[in-house]
């Protein structure tokens, strides 16, 4: 028997001796009066207690599940229960949702999941700022409406799209969009910012076919000298001779040094070649620099050093000492004959400067922001007249960059330039 008509025994016994009790003492007639009487006050407490039942469907919560009374307690109680255990569920249920969203909205990438006709359905704040989509006016909308590239147009409308596809979006931005099948025939975009890659795989290829061309010319020199020389069989022109030679070791040096910077460069670069630091003996660094300049100057300018401070730097002599003879050789390159070199050591503030200021031909203010891009010059035959390879301000750049100091950069044309390395307090050693 189950519980329920356990829980009944009781109640119909009782009622059922006292009839028995009432016929014998009385007679059948009152016995079953009472059972009438009895039967009737059951039926109107069931109805009493599922008039409460339909009052609560209205809105059914939790705290106002009715009390019942007899055994409809019982059966009130488990719907308490089962209702409590339902609002327990839903709100782990809400919690995970909400998680789950907060995730997909926190991922770097774009997300817009769309319904089988292309209409979105929802999308991450990602995706709102890669397509600049609103909240409350694009749900719902036909994602082609918003994106109008006609390659996302036809990518949108293929039937299968194992690849993803690439959109140029305004201000530069380069998006991977890919469109991906789940549910039933609902579609997940996802997009991706590739510009600092595309940009990378720019860099590479801008940077070997510039690597190939730097090599190739001074190469197509030698070569042609070569195939002079053995063109003048066994009895060449001896002076002749001589002047392909000291041409040829011109040009074989231009690649060496140019193979060089390119190993200092890749050095610089590598992030796991950490800086070793050492005490910077700034006077003895200033005089092999202007030692050097002198050199190269060949007495054709003027050159100048300002010593205003004793400090000192915490970094890589040899590295400082490349990139500071770099601004010093461009400086007496870039300054004609007769012309004026003035290195300076200085501080300002809690910063220190080594500045280098020409009186030379000056560079215009549009080359300025690109002049540490490796390989740029601003007039090419000119620098490699002079023997540039065009990557002394892009090692400069790093080697900075390896002691927190910043480049600064100001020139008139005609009028000369001033190149400032300025270092952060936390790189000098004052008073040493
Ligand atoms: N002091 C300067 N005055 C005028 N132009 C300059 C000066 N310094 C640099 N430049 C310009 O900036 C370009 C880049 O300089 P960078 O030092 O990187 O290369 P480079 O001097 O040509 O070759 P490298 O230093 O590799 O031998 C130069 O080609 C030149 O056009
Ligand atoms: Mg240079």
């Amino acid at each position: 028997m189950s519980k329920f008509w356990l829980r009944l025994l009781p109640q119909s016994t009782f009622f059922t001796i006292v009839a028995l009790m009432l016929w014998a003492a009385i007679g059948a007639a009152a016995a079953f009066a009472f059972l009438f009487l009895a039967v009737l006050v059951a039926f109107i407490g069931m109805l009493r207690n599922l008039s409460l039942i339909d009052a609560w469907l209205d809105s059914p919560a939790f705290e106002s599940v009715p009390e019942g009374s007899g055994i409809w307690e019982e059966v009130f109680s488990r719907l308490r229960r089962m209702v409590r255990q339902r609002n327990q569920n839903q709100q782990q249920l809400e919690v995970t949702l909400r998680d789950l969203q907060q995730a997909i909205a926190a991922l770097p990438d774009g997300i817009v999941i769309l319904d089988p006709d292309g209409h979105i359905e929802w999308f991450n704040p990602m995706a709102q700022l890669y397509f600049g989509l609103d909240g409350r006016r694009d749900m719902g909308q036909q994602i082609s409406y918003l994106i109008r590239q006609p390659q996302f147009v036809e990518y949108l409308a293929e039937q299968q799209n194992d690849h993803p596809c690439v959109l140029k979006l305004s201000g530069e931005r380069m998006l991977s969009v890919q469109l991906i099948p789940y549910a039933d025939r609902k579609r997940l975009l996802l997009s991706r910012d590739i510009t600092r890659i595309e940009n990378l795989e720019r860099m590479r290829r801008d940077f070997v076919a510039n690597v190939s061309h730097e090599l190739r010319t001074p190469l197509t020199v030698v070569n042609g000298f070569l195939e002079t020389l053995s063109d003048m069989g066994e009895h060449p022109d001896a002076e002749m001779m001589k002047r392909s030679l000291t041409l040829m070791i011109g040009q074989t040096d231009r690649m060496k040094r140019l193979v060089e910077d390119l190993l200092t460069l890749s050095k610089l670069e590598n992030a796991e070649n950490v800086l070793s630091e050492e005490d910077v003996d700034m006077s003895l660094l200033l005089k092999q620099i202007h030692q050097d300049a002198m050199s190269l100057s060949d007495k054709r300018h003027q050159i100048e050093v300002n010593v205003e401070t004793k400090a000192n730097l915490r970094g890589n002599t040899e590295e400082l000492r490349s990139g500071f003879g770099n601004l010093v050789s461009n400086a007496v390159r870039y300054t004609p004959e007769g012309g004026k070199v003035t290195l300076s050591w200085k501080t300002e503030g809690d910063e220190v400067v080594f500045s280098v200021e020409d009186s030379g031909i000056g560079i215009e203010a549009e080359h300025i922001p690109r002049l540490t891009e490796r390989f740029y010059r601003v007039d090419r035959s000119r620098s490699r007249g002079t023997g540039g390879t065009g990557l002394g301000l892009a090692i400069v750049k790093h080697v900075l960059n390896r002691h927190q100091a910043r480049l600064e950069v100001s020139s008139q044309i005609g009028k000369g330039s001033l190149f400032r390395a300025v270092f952060p307090h936390s790189r000098v050693i004052f008073g040493k």
